[in-house]
């Protein structure tokens, strides 16, 4: 468990010698995660990173392709440009996992000591295995249970409310939550009532159990599966099983009731921002930085700053440069307001976002850590380097042995099976991932 003494303020000298940067990275006697908890328990958010695909496409790109206007996107929606994974190389793994790295990165947390990965996706790399398993092979953390989370946009905050309880229950003491999309991918570039809306990103943070109060404080998840058919992508899945019907009708692709969404999406921002609030024993007056999800800033305007009256410099909004990247958004927004010095310790934030589902989710959280993170040293970074080498040398290694026992015979006397192919160098595109490494 992250000690009281490590986080804001403090000036414990380090175990380790790394520095005063490093927030985590050493625990403390008396928390486990099979035993009970020896003190109160607080989630903490300790690190943090993200990665967007360097393709950017504007609106005036999007003009060339379909009946629209770089006018009519801005003021309908707030977004100027987006990133697009146009590299097939690049998906959703390498974009979370990148961004995993990051946030273990700024915690100076080793990947071994992470004891589950969550990944909010709702375009994952495959149906399974889950997408969290891959980042967690790309990444070598060997101790960390992995699983993918499916609500949508709401899912990051869904995700960080998971995190929240494995480590008040002592399950935990380093939680990886990522939100990674690719949505892209699924979006039918021929629709001009999606196409215009979604980019693509992953963003993350690392929740650590601590004894500084505050952390993740509430949270507040809803859901209304009757809308379940507002947005959805209809084939695919076992209602609908894919098929070349599917594909020729385009049902594999996002399709979406635009305005009943909206509606549903202010009326639900302010709700849940209200009864997270509630939750946490906090007025709307504590409130030092909104980060809603990145949809539409009509949505943004209307609900969070009309309804709750909350202060525009109070909001943060970054949708204009990438878009709705869904479950990624709050957490690529969380990264770029600490950049811009909008986090601070002592701060109450409030993260709420909305999706399909239909689902909502808020969370409050009392900000504890420094957020003038210092840049690794040379030796570390070298050292991270290596270990990710390492992770996927042992990722290919574990390959070869599994590999060898299928071919070679039950029956001594048998001969080697020749028709099994030997596992391939990269069997996902996880070696070139990008990120970790600056
Ligand atoms: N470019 C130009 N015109 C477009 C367009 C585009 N990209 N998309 C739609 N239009 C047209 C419509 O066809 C319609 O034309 P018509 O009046 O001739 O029929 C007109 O613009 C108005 O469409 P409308 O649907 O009323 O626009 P809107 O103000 O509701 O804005 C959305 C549309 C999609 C931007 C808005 O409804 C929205 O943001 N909804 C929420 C979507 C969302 O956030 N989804 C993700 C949830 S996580």
């Amino acid at each position: 468990m992250v000690d009281a003494t490590e986080l804001p303020g403090a000036s414990k000298a380090t175990s380790n010698g790394s520095g005063p940067e490093s927030a985590a990275d050493k625990t403390t006697a008396g928390s486990t995660r099979s035993g009970a908890p020896s003190g109160p328990r607080y989630a903490q958010i300790i690190g943090w990173g993200y990665e967007v695909p360097s393709k950017v496409i504007t609106n005036h790109d999007l003009e060339q392709i379909v009946e629209t206007s770089d006018e009519w996107i801005r003021t309908r929606t707030g977004i100027e440009e987006r990133r697009v994974a146009s590299d097939p190389q690049e998906t959703t793994a390498t974009l979370g996992l990148a961004a995993a790295r990051k946030a273990l990165e700024v915690a100076d947390v080793h990947p071994s000591k992470v004891d589950l990965i969550i990944c909010s996706t709702s375009s994952p790399e495959h149906i399974f295995p889950s997408t969290a398993s891959i980042i967690q092979d790309g990444l070598g953390a060997t101790n960390a249970g992995a699983f993918d989370l499916s609500a949508a946009c709401s899912g990051f905050v869904y995700a960080l409310s998971m995190a929240r309880g494995h480590i008040l229950a002592g399950d935990a003491e380093y939680v990886l939550v990522i939100g990674a999309e690719t949505l892209s991918r699924l979006v039918d570039w021929t629709d001009r009532n999606t196409c215009v809306l979604f980019g693509d990103g992953a963003g993350a943070v690392l929740v650590a159990a601590s004894s500084v109060p505050g952390g993740i404080i509430a949270s507040e998840l809803g859901s209304d599966g009757s809308g379940a058919d507002l947005l959805i992508v209809p084939a695919g899945g076992s209602a609908i099983p894919p098929s070349l019907e599917t594909v020729s009708s385009g049902n594999h692709f996002i399709k979406m009731d635009g305005k009943a969404v909206f509606r549903f999406a202010v009326r639900v921002m302010s709700d849940a921002t209200k009864a997270v609030l509630a939750r946490a024993g906090l007025s709307t007056d504590d409130v030092d930085l909104v980060i809603p999800h990145q949809a539409n800033l009509r949505i943004v305007q209307n609900s969070v700053l009309k309804q709750l009256r909350i202060p525009e410099e109070k909001v943060f909004v970054n949708l204009q440069r990438y878009g709705n990247t869904s479950t990624a958004s709050i957490p690529i927004a969380l990264c770029e307001a600490i950049k811009a010095g909008k986090v601070k310790p002592g701060d109450h934030l409030v993260f709420v976002g909305f999706g399909a589902g239909l689902t909502w989710a808020a969370c409050a959280v009392q900000w504890s850590v420094p957020t003038d993170r210092q840049e690794a040293d040379w030796w570390r970074a070298t050292r991270r380097q290596a270990g990710y080498q390492a992770a996927a040398a042992r990722s290919m290694w574990r390959r070869a042995v599994r590999w060898v026992y299928q071919v070679w015979p039950d029956d001594p006397e048998g001969s080697p099976r020749r028709d099994i192919e030997p596992p391939k160098e990269r069997e996902t595109p996880l070696n070139g991932a990008r990120g970790g490494d600056d």
